[in-house]
């Protein structure tokens, strides 16, 4: 009899605790389910959204969402692991609309539209966002304490507040009339009159415009096109620079950039079973899209010259033995401007002679037996940064205005997408540093899906990805969430920074555009520079890597989807 009434007692306790998880996984979205000392989303988190700790089964609080919370969930794991209670019950909270709007600045537009999104009214939509697009640059953001810099001041590589013990900030760029807080001096083109001093290129015809009216796409210069929507000429206009002094500029500067060859490809599409399109950079100067994020800082650099601006050069300086490396020293020569590649030990030497060649001058930097980790090429390069050098790199942590350059790709693609008649479904795009996918999400906008592809040899945006959606505002716990990966390895060796420098900027473009980080097995990246080269794409490994993530995912594409990826760097 005892027995029986206990056995009763047990299963109506076994049942309440059944009905009581069940009601609260159905009432909240989602629940954290703790494997062994493991903590495991049950569901899916959705795209862009973060996931706030409210409770524990056990009655236990987590911390208000920070990342401490990520350890107090694990924490709280561990706890109702050993008191056998084992769902903490979360909140998903909205992170694409209130946490990411104080880390973006899409234009009034852009609100709008993802604030429709939000309220479940309209999609994402596939037409390119043109408002958020032609924007004109007002200025400087720090996506992670908040200070802003004005569009007039010179040099502005990197948040006032970053310094050595604290340089986890980074700058964006904040459009006009978006961010308050962020006032231009002077609106551009305010201080001439818009009919005795109009701006030209951008300003004038659209690329649609230019091919209807006769022009040759292959002709057509993306830094005269779109000049006026960058950085640097907003600064050159807020500083008194007249629009055709900065075409002039642009023209003797980056005169030879072009706009980039972009088609369906028969082959990849047949491959993959959807429409493949293909932005081909391979041709692109120094042979990658590098040279366009570092144009914006050059151009910046001899405004400030011409204006008066700056009275001597101090040297240029990158770490890098490969495109970003080409890039820097191929610009640099045009204005026989000084530029030190900090390189390994280890580089090659035909990467050291060609550099050598274009008059850069190369410091192969050993490991020194005080030196803290990391790689001593990056350390070498940041003493020289604090001695005076300027930051000539595609790393937005160090210097901001190579987010600026980098979205005339982005532009590019959407309106030759628009001229072809093309709806884009997606864009996927190969990550390293992840300042090229940070470009082509804001060139394109969140119109278009954008997912990050990395290798399985080094992956440490997917990881701090699932990271981010355990708390709130992951920007402001940079060196919790962003961990630098332990033996990158790929043999797209142009994609193995260990550390995603711009995390913040990549996870707010899949966050808006509904990406997601996409890890390529290396069977997958081989594959890829296989049929890339076979479609007849002189491009490297780590180029086609964003096929690579496409081979990934070709599962889920429907055949209909437009796909597009970029062959982003030449194979030497
Ligand atoms: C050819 C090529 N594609 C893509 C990338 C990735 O760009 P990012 O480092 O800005 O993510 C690189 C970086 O070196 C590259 O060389
Ligand atoms: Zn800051």
């Amino acid at each position: 009899m005892v027995v029986v009434v206990v056995l009763v007692v047990v299963v109506l306790v076994v049942v309440v605790v059944v009905v009581v998880v069940v009601v609260l996984v159905v009432l909240v979205d989602g629940a954290i389910v703790v494997e062994g000392a493991e903590v495991v989303v049950s569901a899916t988190p959705v795209v862009g959204e973060a996931i706030e700790v409210t409770s524990g089964s056990d009655g236990a609080r987590a911390p208000a969402p920070s990342l401490a919370g990520i350890d107090a969930v694990q924490a709280l794991a561990s706890s109702a692991v050993a008191a056998a209670t084992a769902v903490i019950v979360v909140t998903r909270r909205a992170y694409t609309t209130a946490d990411r709007s104080a880390l973006v600045a899409p234009t009034g537009g852009g609100r709008q539209r993802l604030r429709r999104v939000a309220e479940g009214r309209g999609t994402t939509g596939r037409a390119v966002d043109r408002a958020r697009i032609e924007g004109v640059i007002a200025g400087w953001r720090c996506a992670v304490c908040g200070a802003t810099v004005d569009i007039a001041t010179v040099a502005p590589w990197r948040c006032p507040r970053a310094d050595a013990d604290d340089p986890y900030h980074v700058l964006h760029l904040v459009e006009q009339g978006v961010e308050p807080g962020v006032e231009p001096d002077v609106e551009p083109g305010a201080e001439h009159g818009a009919d005795d001093d109009p701006e030209p290129g951008g300003g004038g015809s659209t690329l649609a415009e230019l091919v209807a009216s006769g022009s040759d796409i292959g002709d057509v210069d993306p830094f005269v096109l779109y000049g006026p929507r960058l950085a640097w000429w907003a600064f050159a206009r807020a500083n008194g620079m007249t629009a055709a002094a900065c075409e002039t500029l642009t023209s003797d500067v980056v005169g030879d950039f072009r706009i980039t060859p972009f088609e369906r490809s028969e082959l990849l599409s047949n491959e993959i079973g959807a429409n493949v399109w293909v932005k081909d950079e391979t041709g692109n100067v120094a042979g990658s899209h590098k040279a366009r994020h570092l144009a914006s800082i050059l151009l910046h650099l001899r405004a400030a010259e011409l204006l008066g601006l700056t009275a001597h050069r101090p040297p240029l300086a990158i770490a890098s033995c490969g495109n970003a490396a080409l890039a820097a020293a191929t610009l640099a020569r045009r204005l026989e401007w000084p530029l030190d590649v900090y390189v390994p030990t280890w580089m090659d030497d035909t990467v050291g002679d060609r550099l050598e060649g274009l008059g850069a001058r190369v410091q192969r930097c050993e490991r020194r037996p005080d030196d803290p980790p990391g790689d001593p090429a990056m350390l070498r390069f940041r003493e020289a940064r604090d001695a005076g050098a300027i930051p000539f790199t595609v790393q937005g942590p160090e210097n901001a205005l190579c987010l600026d350059g980098g979205r005339t790709i982005g532009w590019e693609l959407a309106d030759q997408a628009a001229i072809v008649g093309v709806d884009l479904d997606r864009v996927v795009i190969q990550v390293g540093g992840g300042a090229f996918a940070a470009c082509m999400g804001a060139g394109l906008g969140p119109g278009v899906r954008l997912d990050t592809v990395q290798a399985e040899g080094c992956a440490p945006l997917a990881a701090a990805w699932e990271r981010a959606t355990m708390v709130d505002r992951p920007a402001r716990y940079w060196p919790h969430v962003m961990r630098p990966w332990h033996a990158p390895h790929s043999v797209a060796d142009g994609i193995l920074d260990d550390e995603t420098y711009d995390w913040i900027a990549d996870m707010d473009v899949m966050a808006e555009s509904g990406g997601v980080p996409v890890v390529a097995a290396e069977s997958d990246i081989v594959r890829a520079h296989e049929l890339a080269t076979a479609a007849g794409y002189r491009v490297s490994p780590t180029g086609a890597a964003g096929l690579a993530g496409v081979l990934t995912v070709a599962d889920d594409l429907r055949a209909h989807e437009n796909v597009a990826v970029v062959m982003s760097g030449v194979a030497r």
